[in-house]
């Protein structure tokens, strides 16, 4: 009966109007899965790669950040004529980027794309089975770049919060004249002129970053983001900055250190620097900018890479071509008009980036 009277009413609407309802149907439909795509995408992107059981052990016996830090050795340093620190010219933004001794590539397709257009430098731990010959190939790398920061400790996801510590102490101690300091992955695209914009915009913010509010500690051993009980009671993160990339400002970048010396130490590097210390023991503020992106843009396109500061778990390859795509960009950029409006304008409707 229902359908009968439904076929009458749809015959006597007339062409118009069926092409339009079915025209309707269709763009919700699609609206409909895309939304469920990214969904799952950005989900799946949170699921760990990899079962790892982890050793935390040595936080058992020791959680003071700064026993660690005075245990750890200084092995290469930055050459001082590749060395924008050096001088007493003002450093406006400072890049230190967390690598690991076998990420050749990924240092490689950095080095030859957005680290050219702002003072950037690679931190890392080598340690392990094969140490000598590991160090190296490091020593020949870090004499041709001269963009290095080597230590003598263990490198590994559980040690993050140590390399982490390591940026801030040498940021202090030897660039103090850098306004900010973004700290970020080698996995990471960053859009240079983004990345300035977003310094701009928040000069007196404290830290800057994508915020993440009220996540839910993870407490299965075999998840990346594994944190226990013991080191982390409540069951929530109220709020903290994603590691992929955050920004402090210059003027608190001695603070955060100093005050994380009397905290004790967790596995997790953004949750401990950005939460625990800044936020819950310093009473600083976090602000969110989502810019500076923990995710990977599911539409590849220059517009999405340039609407962004940064973009996370992209291969050495997915860096260079990012690059070439937003080239095109930079002139138009300098000459004040910005073709990707309409993109930025669209897509904040649909989640596109
Ligand atoms: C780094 O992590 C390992 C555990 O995987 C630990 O044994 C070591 O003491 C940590 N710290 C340093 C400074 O290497
Ligand atoms: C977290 O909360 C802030 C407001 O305090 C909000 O601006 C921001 O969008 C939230 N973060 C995310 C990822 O939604």
């Amino acid at each position: 009966m229902a359908t009968s009277r439904l076929r009458v009413l749809w015959s006597r609407l007339g062409r118009r109007y069926q092409q339009l309802i079915l025209l309707l149907v269709v763009v919700t439909a699609a609206c409909v899965l895309s939304q469920a795509w990214w969904i799952s995408r950005v989900t799946s992107a949170l699921l760990p790669p990899y079962p790892q059981g982890q050793d935390l052990r040595h936080y058992r016996r020791d959680r003071n950040l700064k026993r660690y830090l005075d245990n750890i050795q200084l092995l290469i340093e930055p050459s001082s004529s590749h060395h924008s620190c050096e001088g007493t010219e003002e450093v406006p933004l400072l890049v230190l980027v967390s690598s690991a001794p076998s990420n050749l590539d990924s240092r490689q397709a950095i080095r030859q794309t957005w680290a050219r257009h702002v003072p950037t430098f690679f931190v890392m731990g080598l340690d392990g089975p094969d140490v000598d010959e590991k160090l190296v190939d490091i020593y020949i790398e870090a004499k041709q770049y001269g963009d290095m920061l080597v230590y003598d400790f263990a490198d590994n996801y559980q040690n993050l919060t140590l390399k982490t510590a390591l940026m801030l102490e040498w940021s202090s101690r030897r660039c103090p004249q850098a306004q900010a300091l973004f700290k970020t992955d080698d996995d990471v695209f960053v859009n240079p002129w983004m990345l300035g914009k977003v310094v701009k915009e928040h000069v007196n913010s404290q830290l800057i970053g994508y915020k993440i509010n009220n996540s839910l500690v993870h407490r299965d051993e075999y998840t990346k983001w594994y944190l226990p009980r013991w080191l982390y009671p409540d069951e929530v993160i109220p709020e903290y900055l994603s590691g992929t990339g955050y920004i402090i400002n210059g003027e608190y970048i001695e603070r955060i250190l100093k005050a994380a010396y009397k905290v004790p130490l967790i596995n997790l590097e953004d949750v401990y620097l950005t939460h625990i210390v800044a936020k819950r023991s310093l009473h600083l503020t976090l602000s969110h900018d989502r810019r500076l992106s923990p995710y990977k843009p599911w539409i590849r396109s220059a517009c999405s890479y340039w609407s962004l500061a940064t973009a996370h778990s992209l291969s050495p390859d997915e860096v260079i071509s990012a690059w070439s795509s937003i080239l095109p960009l930079i002139k138009q950029f300098k000459n004040g008009d910005d073709v990707c409006n309409l993109f930025r304008f669209l897509s904040s409707y649909m989640f596109l980036y």
